[in-house]
């Protein structure tokens, strides 16, 4: 069976709503196991272990939160080294923005290395409820992805 990994970071809640909404999406698809971490609770296992992975975080003043850079300072060189090239795509939850957070992401991960499979998805603070449906396709798709090993 495929692992799937939600890695996020949240403070005030709304990227956990996505995550919530984003995992569910994920167990539509049961030959895919999906694990839903806290990016505290998440480290160099998690990735190594898992045959893809979803990141998430609010942006904070054009940046992924500190908390999954946290995940990122911690987790580099143990990964690097094992060179496991597994795909990823990522939520952010923004108040106005986004892309800062989105960028910060793309740009370390490349040296991972992971593989880019999906557009990021942003998603601007109080608009969390009326966006259920894009975050549940959006956790599907990356799991019926790797069911169906596309990627
Ligand atoms: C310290 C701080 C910095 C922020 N910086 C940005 C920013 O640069 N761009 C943006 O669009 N929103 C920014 N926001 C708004 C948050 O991204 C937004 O409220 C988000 O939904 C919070 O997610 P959370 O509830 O999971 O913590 C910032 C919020 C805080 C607390």
């Amino acid at each position: 069976m495929k692992k799937l990994s939600i890695v996020y970071h949240t403070q005030s809640k709304s990227t956990e709503k996505l995550a919530n909404y984003i995992y569910e999406g994920c167990l539509k698809e049961n030959s895919v196991e999906t694990h839903l971490l806290l990016a505290a609770e998440a480290d160099s296992s998690t990735l190594l272990s898992s045959n893809g992975v979803i990141f998430g975080t609010p942006e904070n003043f054009g940046y992924m939160s500190g908390g999954l850079k946290d995940f990122f300072d911690r987790t580099f060189y143990k990964v690097e080294e094992k060179n496991i090239n597994i795909p990823y795509c990522t939520f952010v939850s923004a108040g106005n923005d986004g892309t800062g957070a989105v960028t910060s992401i793309e740009r370390i991960v490349k040296g991972y290395p992971l593989i880019k499979v999906a557009e990021p998805l942003i998603i601007f603070g109080k608009q969390v409820n009326s966006n259920k449906k894009k975050c549940v396709d959006f956790g599907h798709g990356m799991a019926a992805g790797l069911a169906l090993g596309i990627y």
